[in-house]
């Protein structure tokens, strides 16, 4: 949805001519006098699937605002490479009351054929057939397949999606999550994901960050061999560093015991590590 606008746009160089979609050096965004990104260095590779957590307040959100082309105060940068076609996911779906999904699809696309790719893209979300439907009709799940629908329909190189999932119930959550994978297997966008939910980012990433002092604290490879299955050591391990990093400490033994904590876990801002 977002394009790359006003002062921004005019420092962009171009993703393309770098080889990765997304290449930032020394991105520092502060409110008054506090550096929220400091000297923030980052690179996504095409296609790409990275997951981005952190504990509350420590800057993702303002990252995302940056690479979506829509915060024209950025402080400074070295580089600042995104790609022009770049698609924005929210936590709420955005979708406009008073028009049908179709049209809140293909919402501000050119061309002859942007009704069937609109018909399309709601088709790979599991929703043909509702192409007249209003928004109001659907359930939150399904607002969410819609914003994903017009999100993909534009081919982006770049998907930002910023806590996509943080309003759903958990099941819902777990079809989204199949459902994501899969459209980003078909359309191949670089992807930066929010979120707070440690085993949302195991299970989707091919690499997870760790926002922390407005720089990327982590930067782990996620290896583990599909299906990503909670239970095995090595995902119990992985996910028990991940909240360690966050400031929450699991004891490994009962990582997936009863008193398991849930993954989701957001500490509060400003808790200690
Ligand atoms: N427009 C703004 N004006 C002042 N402070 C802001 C603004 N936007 C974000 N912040 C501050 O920047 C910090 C990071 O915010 P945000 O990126 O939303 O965090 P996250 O998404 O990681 O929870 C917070 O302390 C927040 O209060
Ligand atoms: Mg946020």
């Amino acid at each position: 949805m977002a394009t790359h606008a006003g002062g921004l746009k005019d420092g962009l160089k171009g993703g393309l001519t770098t080889g990765a979609a997304v290449r930032i050096e020394g991105l520092v965004r502060a409110f008054g006098d506090r550096r929220v990104l400091d000297a923030l260095d980052l690179t996504v590779a095409p296609g790409e699937f990275v997951a981005l957590i952190g504990r509350s307040g420590s800057g993702k959100s303002t990252l995302l605002r940056v690479l979506a082309g829509i915060d024209h105060d950025v402080t400074g940068y070295q580089r600042l490479d995104a790609p022009e076609n770049v698609s924005v996911v929210f936590q709420d779906a955005r979708l406009l009351p008073w028009k049908r999904l179709l049209e809140n699809v293909t919402l501000g696309l050119d061309g002859p054929d942007a009704t069937r790719r609109g018909r399309t893209a709601l088709a790979e979300v599991g929703l043909a057939g509702r192409e007249r439907a209003w928004p109001v009709e659907l359930s939150g799940g399904e607002q969410q397949r819609v914003a994903l629908a017009r999100s993909l329909v534009r081919e982006p190189e770049l998907l930002l999606a910023d806590e996509p999932f943080g309003a759903l119930d958990a099941l819902t959550r777990i079809r989204m999550h199949a459902l994501l994978r899969r459209l980003c297997e078909a359309h191949r966008p670089a992807v930066l994901l929010v979120t707070h939910d440690v085993d949302e980012a195991i299970a989707l990433a091919d690499r997870v960050l760790v926002l922390d002092a407005g720089r990327i604290a982590a930067d782990l490879p996620i290896t583990l061999p599909a299906p990503r299955a909670p239970g095995s050591p090595a995902y119990a391990a992985l996910r028990a560093d991940l909240l360690a990093r966050l400031g929450v400490d699991v004891e490994p033994a009962d990582a997936d015991g009863p008193d398991a904590d849930r993954g989701g876990v957001e500490p509060a801002e400003g808790g200690t590590p």
